[in-house]
């Protein structure tokens, strides 16, 4: 089966999770865009809807779902994101879109994440996939060094610029086994905005979709 047709099931089937009255989180990417979609055509209207990138509020708006502002809304009750990576432990990498700081804000400000993947996209150890880091412009070279010392090897997204006006490293050739501590070591290089390990803000729930069947696992 095609990974575009295993996305829209584990999309469609996060629509279990969502309420008419509640506050809404959506994410960014492909997977998000099924489930968008999947949104529209339910009839189910959220009371208010929060997005994490400006694709995806554009995407909503396209369907006729508004979006509002995080600072107006009290918790969000449900956040529906993809991923890049996922772990046993429901621990992520997240950022392939570029969108990781607002998505991480959003998981932060979420009761409950859940996450809509197709099976490729989990792993017994994070790190296959190069790991995106959000930096200011200005500390680029600064924190790519830091970066190398850590044993990985950062390559700027050349010409990707941010939601938030920075810049994206990705980084190749990280075995991430102890998430939370890279993630923590990561993030308190001066001149990193967000490093796309979710793990203090891992998934509560993970759809996900494969040949034979969609699996809903709750940890
Ligand atoms: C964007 C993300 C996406 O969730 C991630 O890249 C997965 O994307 P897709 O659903 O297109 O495979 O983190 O920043």
């Amino acid at each position: 089966m095609k990974q575009a047709i295993l996305k829209e099931k584990a999309a469609k089937k996060a629509l279990d999770f969502v309420q008419e009255g509640m506050t809404l989180g959506v994410g960014s990417g492909s997977t998000v865009r099924f489930f968008i979609q999947a949104l529209a055509d339910s009839g189910i209207r959220p009371k208010d809807i929060v997005a994490a990138s400006k694709d995806s509020e554009e995407a909503l708006a396209s369907v006729g779902l508004k979006v509002r502002d995080l600072n107006s809304c009290d918790e969000v009750d449900v956040y529906v994101d993809g991923c890049d990576e996922i772990n046993e432990r429901f621990e992520m990498i997240k950022g392939g879109g570029a969108a990781l700081t607002r998505e991480k804000i959003i998981a932060a400000a979420s009761a409950k994440f859940v996450c809509i993947a197709d099976a490729s996209k989990q792993v017994s150890v994070l790190g296959e996939f190069a790991l995106p880091v959000e930096v200011i412009p200005m500390a680029r070279s600064y924190v790519a060094r830091q970066l190398l010392a850590l044993g990985g090897e950062p390559r700027w997204r050349e010409g990707v610029v941010t939601d938030n006006g920075n810049w994206i490293l990705d980084v190749h050739y990280l075995s991430i086994v102890d998430a939370p501590a890279m993630e923590q070591k990561i993030n308190a290089i001066a001149g990193v905005v967000t490093v796309g390990i979710f793990a203090k803000e891992r998934a509560d729930v993970l759809i996900v979709a494969r040949e034979n069947g969609v699996e809903v696992i709750e940890r």
